[in-house]
């Protein structure tokens, strides 16, 4: 991991420590431009930069010459509108809400457009003010969620007129199964938007989340919009994760016991120790973010071991196993790794029985949020020397 902060045990009396790497967003950021240079590369930040702070990342990433952004509602849109200079481009994805339309014009923000009511929508509001407004057109092309349906299209078709006073900026739609390169949805979704970008002739495309990046140029066209793999999250479920890991989470130990044969551990006494037990209990349950599906199938790691969850998580703590530990060498104020070199975030995820993006947007808030900038400063948080 390119983070050089290695925690063994709390400082400043926190309970749990987030770590950001903003060197590594940025270097993400990098890595999927260079993927496809002929292609503008934006930036998904809704749900607060997929849980890992809005404000911190999306300056990071228009330093690195990101300008085109995509948040989900309104109000992340105007939160960024005020974060990033005029130069940097927002699109809400989740399409424009009735009474949204003077804050859009107001705060140069650009609606993304997912249906015939919201085209009107629109384009009753540049006729009222005698401009022309931009906007991105969604177009369902097979995950049948956002964007306009085919019998929208052939509305469109028939009255190009309901698209008067909009310029259309990206005609846009979202890939359903791209984390999948084999999947034929994949194809099957291009062709779908060829064939209804042949409609719009020269309005650039955009089309490609994480995992669009790596199904090819064909899948690159003129904007990609990555999410994920920005925050370290794997793009593709087939191929070895290319992206930098960005956090790193470390839990307190609060207290630690021997039990005896046959001793029940947590809620429900759903761990019965086989043998006699070493327990450590840690200072973060699923109000933190951990899952309770995590009871009795995922682990913690210290030194490189690894400890199971012993019983069910509970809301503010966890029982570890720590049998397989040299006796002392975790105790009260010890750090365990949740994710980080021993336990990425898949590994952690997939022993929840969910996705990265899951487990990043419902980090708690309760962690000591530490993030580490580009130039390896350290921000927030408490003073630690970077190279420590
Ligand atoms: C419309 C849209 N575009 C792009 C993304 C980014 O996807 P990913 O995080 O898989 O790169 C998302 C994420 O959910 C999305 O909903």
């Amino acid at each position: 991991m390119n983070m050089t902060i290695n925690r063994q045990t709390v400082s400043g009396g926190a309970s749990g420590y987030l770590t950001i790497d903003l060197g590594a967003l940025r270097d993400n950021y990098l890595l999927l431009k260079a993927k496809a240079p002929a292609s503008i590369t934006s930036a998904v930040v809704k749900a607060n930069a997929y849980g890992l702070g809005a404000d911190m990342v999306a300056p990071v990433l228009y330093d690195a010459g990101c300008r085109h952004f995509f948040v989900a509602h309104m109000d992340e849109a105007i939160a960024l509108r005020l974060r990033l200079a005029g130069d940097a481009q927002i699109f809400v994805l989740n399409g424009l809400q009735p009474g949204n339309e003077t804050s859009c014009t107001a705060m140069n923000i650009t609606p993304v457009l997912n249906c015939l009511e919201q085209i009107a929508q629109w384009s009753a509001h540049a006729a009222a003010l005698r401009q022309v407004l931009p906007a991105a057109i969604q177009i369902d092309t097979g995950m049948s969620r956002l964007g306009l349906a085919p019998i929208e299209l052939d509305a469109l078709k028939a009255e190009p007129a309901r698209l008067r006073g909009i310029a259309i900026s990206y005609l846009m739609s979202h890939l359903a199964c791209a984390d999948e390169p084999e999947s034929p949805l994949n194809e099957s979704q291009l062709a779908v938007m060829r064939e209804a970008s042949d409609m719009f002739p020269g309005t650039p495309v955009c089309l490609a989340n994480s995992g669009g990046v790596f199904l090819g140029a064909d899948y690159h066209n003129a904007l990609m919009r990555p999410g994920i793999a920005l925050y370290g999250g794997a793009p593709s479920t087939l191929r070895p994760n290319p992206m930098k890991p960005v956090v790193r989470l470390d839990v307190a130990v609060i207290q630690t016991r021997t039990v005896p044969t046959d001793t029940l551990v947590g809620y429900g006494g759903t761990f019965r120790a086989s043998a006699e037990t070493r327990l450590a209990t840690i200072a973060a349950g699923y109000a933190d973010g951990l899952p309770r599906s995590l009871s009795n199938r995922g682990a913690a790691y210290f030194n490189g071991i690894r400890l199971p969850i012993a019983g069910r998580v509970s809301m503010d703590s966890i029982s570890l196993d720590i049998t397989a530990l040299p006796a002392g060498s975790l105790t009260h104020g010890s750090l365990v790794q949740l994710i980080g070199p021993d336990q990425s975030l898949e590994a952690l995820a997939e022993d929840a029985g969910t996705i990265s993006y899951e487990i990043l947007t419902g980090l708690g808030q309760r962690y000591r949020r530490t993030y580490i900038q580009p130039d390896r400063a350290v921000v927030t948080g408490e003073t630690i020397n970077a190279d420590e």
